[in-house]
C-alpha cells in the first residue's frame, strides 16, 4: 500500500477503540433500538430484504447492519483491521451475523477481496471518498461489483464543503482532484467525543461533483440522481447547527452552501 495510505490505515485503527465508545456513534443506543436504515436511503433504495449490499468503507459497521435490520443480505468492507473486529463483534451482539459478513481490504482491492462477487447494492456512506487518491479507478470498481441492474447508493460530504478551513470561513484547498496533492492533517481529534488519538497524521483528496459522476459514466453505469444537501451529519464547520433530528445545517443569516450530496446510479441490465 502506499505510504499516504498507510498513513491513513494508522490513524483509522486509532479511531476505531474512540468511536466505538462515543456519544456520537452511541452504539448501546443502537443495540437497544435497533434501528433499520434512516427513512431518505429507505425512499431511496426501496425494501432491500433478501438482496445482496456491499457497503465500501463500512468503518464498524453500523450503517452496514442497519441495512441487515431491514433483512438485507450484506457484505462490509473495511481497510482497518481493528474496524473489521469491532463490527463482527457488533453484528454479534445484535444478533445479525448470519445476515453479515466483513471482509478487511483497500477499496482498491475490493474485487479480489470479494472474490469477483457482484451484488444488488453498492452502499457508500458519509467521510469516504475523501480518503481515495484517484476517484476514477473508484468508479470502475463500483461498476464491476454491480450485478446487472445493480444500484449504487452514494452519499458523502460535499466537495465544497472540503474546500473550506476547519473554520469553514475560507477556501483554502483545491475543488479538483489531485493525487499528487492532498491534504495532509496532524489532528489528535477525530469527529467524534473521545480521547485523544495515537496516530495523526492523515492524507485526504477532493474530488469534484463532475470527477465523480465522470468516474461512474466512464464505467458504463446510468446516472438517476444527484442532489446536493444543505446538510450534513456531523460538526463539520462550528458555526453549523443541529437541527434536532442528528443532522447538521447553515444556520439563518449565513450564505447556504451544500454540505452533503446523494448520487443514485445503476448498472445496464
Ligand atoms: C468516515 S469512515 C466511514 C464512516 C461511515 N459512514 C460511518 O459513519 O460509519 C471512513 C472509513 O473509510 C475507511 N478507509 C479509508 N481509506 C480506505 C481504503 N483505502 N480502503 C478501505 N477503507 C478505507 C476507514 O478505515 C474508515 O473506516
Amino acid at each position: 500500500m502506499e505510504p499516504q495510505l498507510e498513513s491513513n490505515l494508522l490513524n483509522w485503527n486509532s479511531r476505531v477503540s474512540v468511536h466505538a465508545k462515543s456519544r456520537f456513534y452511541d452504539v448501546e443506543g443502537w443495540l437497544h433500538n435497533a434501528p433499520g436504515p434512516p427513512p431518505r436511503e429507505v425512499e431511496a433504495l426501496g425494501d432491500l430484504a433478501g438482496k445482496t449490499l456491499v457497503h465500501l468503507q463500512c468503518h464498524f459497521g453500523m450503517d452496514t447492519l442497519s441495512w441487515a435490520i431491514a433483512g438485507t443480505n450484506v457484505t462490509g468492507l473495511d481497510f482497518s483491521i481493528a474496524a473489521i473486529d469491532e463490527a463482527n463483534s457488533l453484528a454479534e451482539r445484535a444478533g445479525l451475523s448470519e445476515r453479515a459478513s466483513f471482509v478487511c481490504a483497500n477499496v482498491y482491492d475490493a474485487l479480489e477481496a470479494l472474490q469477483r462477487k457482484r451484488f444488488d447494492v453498492v452502499y457508500v456512506s458519509l467521510g469516504s471518498l475523501c480518503w481515495l487518491p484517484d476517484v476514477a479507478t473508484w468508479g470502475g470498481i463500483v461498476a464491476d461489483l454491480l450485478a446487472p441492474g445493480g444500484r449504487l447508493y452514494l452519499h458523502d460530504t460535499h466537495p465544497f464543503a472540503s474546500c473550506l478551513d476547519a473554520d469553514g470561513e475560507r477556501v483554502v484547498y483545491g475543488y479538483f482532484e489531485d493525487p499528487d496533492d492532498p491534504q495532509i492533517f496532524d489532528s489528535t481529534s477525530t469527529y467524534t467525543d473521545g480521547e485523544e488519538l495515537s496516530a495523526i497524521r492523515t492524507y485526504e483528496w477532493n474530488h469534484s461533483i463532475d470527477e465523480i459522476v465522470a468516474a461512474l459514466l466512464g464505467h458504463g453505469l446510468v446516472l438517476d440522481s444527484l442532489t446536493e444537501h444543505d446538510w450534513t451529519a456531523f460538526q463539520q464547520f462550528p458555526w453549523l447547527e443541529e437541527n434536532g433530528s442528528g443532522s447538521f445545517v447553515v444556520p439563518e443569516g449565513r450564505p447556504r452552501i451544500p454540505l452533503s450530496f446523494t448520487i443514485l446510479a445503476h448498472a445496464p441490465s
